[in-house]
């Protein structure tokens, strides 16, 4: 199986947007009470690794001490005289805002994960499979994709200044609507409606729906993609039916003691952890789950500097809750491995392999990550922790403690049939389509592969302003173009030392702007757009990029004559657009 880094090297967004893991510990020094993401994001990093997102990942952590500025309004996509967008039924008055391209909206609709046999509706029912109604899970939906800001960032503790809120990281539809950028955008009101249920023990979801985020293109990233979410939560108070009048007298200690004794039995009852203690496991799981997985956590399960536990919560509850989570999560990655073994993806000598990481999230403490080793390296899947407390009281159900989690489905689906190209996910051809079935383990078959055609956009940022020259300029006083030794190629990016970071973060230019611009002209028949080279020119003052926009369409051979339409479009857009010279 084939998950490429191509273009890794070039996430803009990936420092930005990264979780933390143990190559970054950079948390808040307080106690994490102070729970809201302010605090854990206001005190600075204690060192700054370079840290590139994996392909693939979408994930929403931000490295605390991260400053990434909010970028000003751009004006796009709003044709002059449209002010209302209808979004999937419903309409919207358009402001200054507005950033939705119709190309991203065309996507809106589809619900590709409840469409019988597509290996994402394949991939959102093995999810579920693992969090199943019987347990007390809602298998959920939520098809339509616009949401305010308050839920997508206010209500999830996001700082204002997050890098998440940005225009060149997220579509707005106005000022106070976005498309969801992750499933966490519905947490509060999923939570709010596990009110009724939680008064009956414990509650829990699993939630399957399109999220949307501007990013840059390549094989493993695409502006739609699909996020489950999963949730659970107990209640604390429960007391009053079960104590008699004198033990009331301790209500409140007694009350947490019978939470946790439920948590324990819930945890206890899991088929990882029956397996793992020597307990029996209905034969029909130990056929459907690598139960034998191996799995590494070598940090406690909080540190009050770098993962704390928050104030509300004993030690003794968030290691029941947090090794509850963990083992329902490890029991959904053993049915992963398992199926990807049956379809000869991964090899059955081996036990397979995880490892938590502690991670940071605005809306979980303490948070983790979770690595999976395939194929040779390991990979983040997905982001968990303990819910903010702040969070369940908002949702009403302050007396409570519970776990969430998030995934990115394409990621778990490439790695479980083999899929080499996220555009694929989106195709219509049967040749792709009817290779998925439940009843089939499958690996997925390319049927053909169209011969690909790149060309080269290069261009001058524009002049930095007079106090910026001084930083941008090279300190080696050389007079003539100082040539940065960038690999070119997919291979060669993946290393992530390119200074990418420098053209990314100039004031002027946003690399996501640039491939917005490439999806809006070319949509799906551009396979990558990857930096291959820049410089800066002392005498000119300026910085030279040159992009490699790689054209292949994945049902068709695409003939010149349309590829340099396309490219010829692209290069007056990016003039006309962006402030920068083409060369
Ligand atoms: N919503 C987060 C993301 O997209 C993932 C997450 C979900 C993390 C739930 C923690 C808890 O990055």
């Amino acid at each position: 199986m084939q998950l490429t880094r191509t273009g890794c090297a070039l996430r803009a967004t990936s420092r930005r947007w990264a979780t933390i893991s143990n190559r970054f510990h950079a948390f808040n020094t307080t106690r994490a009470q102070s729970t809201t993401s302010q605090s854990a994001t206001s005190t600075g990093p204690r060192s700054q690794p370079e840290y590139t997102r994996p392909p693939g990942l979408y994930l929403y952590g931000l490295p605390p001490g991260s400053k990434q500025p909010v970028s000003s309004p751009k004006s796009e996509g709003a044709a002059a005289g449209d002010t209302i967008s209808t979004i999937d039924g419903k309409e919207y008055a358009r402001d200054t805002q507005y950033n939705v391209p119709k190309q991203i909206l065309d996507h809106v609709g589809r619900k590709l994960y409840l469409q019988p046999d597509h290996p994402l509706c394949l991939t959102r029912e093995l999810v579920e499979s693992a969090f199943p109604s019987d347990q007390g899970f809602n298998n959920r939906h939520e098809p339509h994709p616009v949401v305010t800001t308050k839920e997508n960032f206010d209500d999830l503790g996001f700082p204002t200044d997050h890098p998440g809120r940005s225009k060149t990281d997220t579509y707005y539809v106005n000022q106070d609507h976005v498309l969801r950028t992750h499933t966490s955008a519905h947490e509060l009101k999923l939570f709010s409606e596990l009110q009724r249920e939680l008064r009956n023990g414990s509650h829990g979801y699993t939630l399957c729906s399109d999220v949307f985020r501007r990013d840059s293109i390549d094989r493993s990233h695409y502006p739609v993609f699909h996020q489950m979410e999963g949730a659970r939560c107990w209640r604390l108070v429960m007391a009053d039916q079960v104590l008699s009048i004198e033990e009331r007298s301790d209500k409140a200690g007694i009350e947490r003691l019978l939470c946790l004794q439920a948590i324990r039995e819930d945890r206890d009852r899991l088929p990882l952890w029956r397996h793992r203690h020597g307990e029996p496991v209905a034969s029909h799981l130990l056929q459907q789950a690598a139960l034998d997985l191996k799995t590494e956590d070598p940090n406690p399960t909080f540190d009050l500097e770098t993962n704390p536990l928050q104030s509300s919560h004993s030690p003794v509850e968030v290691e029941l809750v947090a090794s509850h989570m963990k083992h329902s999560i490890e029991f959904l990655i053993a049915k992963v491995f398992r199926q990807a073994q049956n379809a000869g993806i991964i090899s059955r000598s081996e036990s397979p392999r995880v490892r938590w990481v502690p991670a940071y999230f605005p809306f979980t403490s303490p948070s983790w990550e979770l690595e999976v080793w395939w194929q040779g390296e390991w990979l983040e899947l997905l982001g968990c922790g303990i819910s903010k407390q702040q969070l369940l009281i908002d949702a009403g159900i302050p007396e409570s403690i519970g776990w969430a989690w998030g995934i990115g489905i394409e990621r778990l689906a490439m790695l479980l049939y083999g899929i080499p190209d996220i555009r694929l996910f989106w195709s219509k051809d049967q040749r792709f389509l009817s290779q998925f079935g439940a009843d089939q383990a499958t690996k997925f078959r390319e049927f053909s592969k169209y011969p690909e055609c790149y060309k080269d956009i290069a261009f001058w940022l524009p002049e930095p302003e007079q106090d910026e020259k001084a930083a941008a300029a090279p300190k080696n006083g050389a007079e003539t173009p100082v040539e940065i030794a960038v690999p070119s190629g997919a291979a060669a990016s993946a290393g992530g030392h390119m200074s990418v970071e420098e053209s990314i973060s100039h004031p002027s230019f946003h690399e996501n702007d640039l491939a917005e611009i490439v999806r809006d002209v070319a949509g799906p028949l551009v396979e990558n757009v990857v930096l291959v080279d820049e410089f800066f020119s002392q005498k000119k003052q300026r910085k030279s990029l040159c992009y490699r926009i790689t054209y292949r369409s994945l049902e068709r051979t695409l003939t010149n004559e349309e590829v340099n339409d396309l490219h010829q479009k692209i290069r007056d857009k990016i003039e006309g657009q962006l402030r920068v010279e083409l060369r």
